[in-house]
């Protein structure tokens, strides 16, 4: 695997690996990387011959009270992990290249990205929209692959993909998780011991609801009601726990057939987010 750091180096880089007409799948990463990651990067080689990764702790996409210094920076481990599953070019650009001055233009995606998750974290979906425009733009991949942990995220990146016509594939991989049922995160790594134990709460309590949304055991907003209290009984403070459309991402009703539930709850210092797909 090369690593490159510069537009130049990754042009080059990428024009000798496309030779011959070889495709290019990209996932995109701030790093610290896990299972969950490298599940991604397995996904990239089945769907392309070519695989890029990127590292960018992207500042425009952690709020005011988030700790962007203090994220976790591996880049020696990422490495590693990164050979050993196979991929072939890794990007680490820095602020400079992916914000150059003047530094005047966003991406917004709206409407999708006033829920959930950006309900609680305003301007986090336009820092995400902007800079993975920035990388499809230098990469121009055939195909992006990403998490559905961040449903919400993949979402608003397809709609994305979608009204500006970006010639991408857009692929979603499941949720990578430990065998107590916790979903890999960057985020696990804040949790003590005692929280770990706790934390697969999180997915019993999304998984207990889909059984009662699929056994039309209460109202929506029963269930959601009783899985708020459920999660605070456990030691988390909720953030949201919606049970929404998965087509926009609004509130659900009984009649619809097609959800998600996104859930979002702190854990001491972590925010674990999480979610449930249900067919009716
Ligand atoms: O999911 C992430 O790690 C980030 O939001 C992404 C997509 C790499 C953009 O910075």
């Amino acid at each position: 695997m090369k690593t490159v750091a510069s537009l130049d180096d990754l042009r080059s880089q990428l024009s000798e690996l496309r030779a011959g007409g070889k495709t290019v799948a990209f996932v995109p990463t701030m790093g610290n990387l896990h299972e969950g990651h490298m599940r991604l990067i397995a996904r990239a080689r089945e769907e392309a011959d070519v695989v890029v990764a990127s590292i960018f702790i992207n500042p425009t996409q952690f709020g005011e009270n988030e700790d962007l210094s203090g994220y976790p920076r591996t880049l020696e481990d990422d490495k590693k992990r990164l050979i050993a599953e196979g991929c072939h070019l890794l990007f680490t650009p820095n602020r400079d290249i992916m914000y150059p001055e003047p530094d005047l233009t966003r991406v917004e995606v709206k409407k999708i990205t006033t829920l959930h998750c950006g309900a609680s974290r305003p301007g986090h979906f336009v820092g995400v929209a902007t800079i993975v425009l920035k990388f499809f733009n230098q990469v121009q991949p055939d195909v992006a692959i990403f998490g559905l942990k961040d449903f919400q995220q993949f979402t608003v990146l397809k709609t994305m993909v979608e009204n500006l016509f970006l010639p991408i594939r857009m692929i979603g991989v499941d949720t990578g998780r430990a065998d107590d049922g916790l979903a890999h995160s960057s985020r696990n790594n804040y949790l003590t011991a005692d929280e770990r134990e706790i934390a697969p709460r999180l997915y019993q309590i999304l998984q207990q609801t889909k059984a009662a949304i699929e056994s039309d055991e209460a109202s929506f907003a029963s269930l959601t009601r009783k899985a708020k209290e459920a999660l605070h009984e456990a030691g988390f403070t909720p953030d949201y726990f919606n049970i929404s459309r998965r087509l926009d991402l609004e509130p659900a009703t009984e009649e619809d057939r097609e959800l998600v539930i996104l859930a979002a709850a702190f854990l001491g210092k972590a925010r674990l987010i999480d979610n449930i797909q249900i067919n009716r």
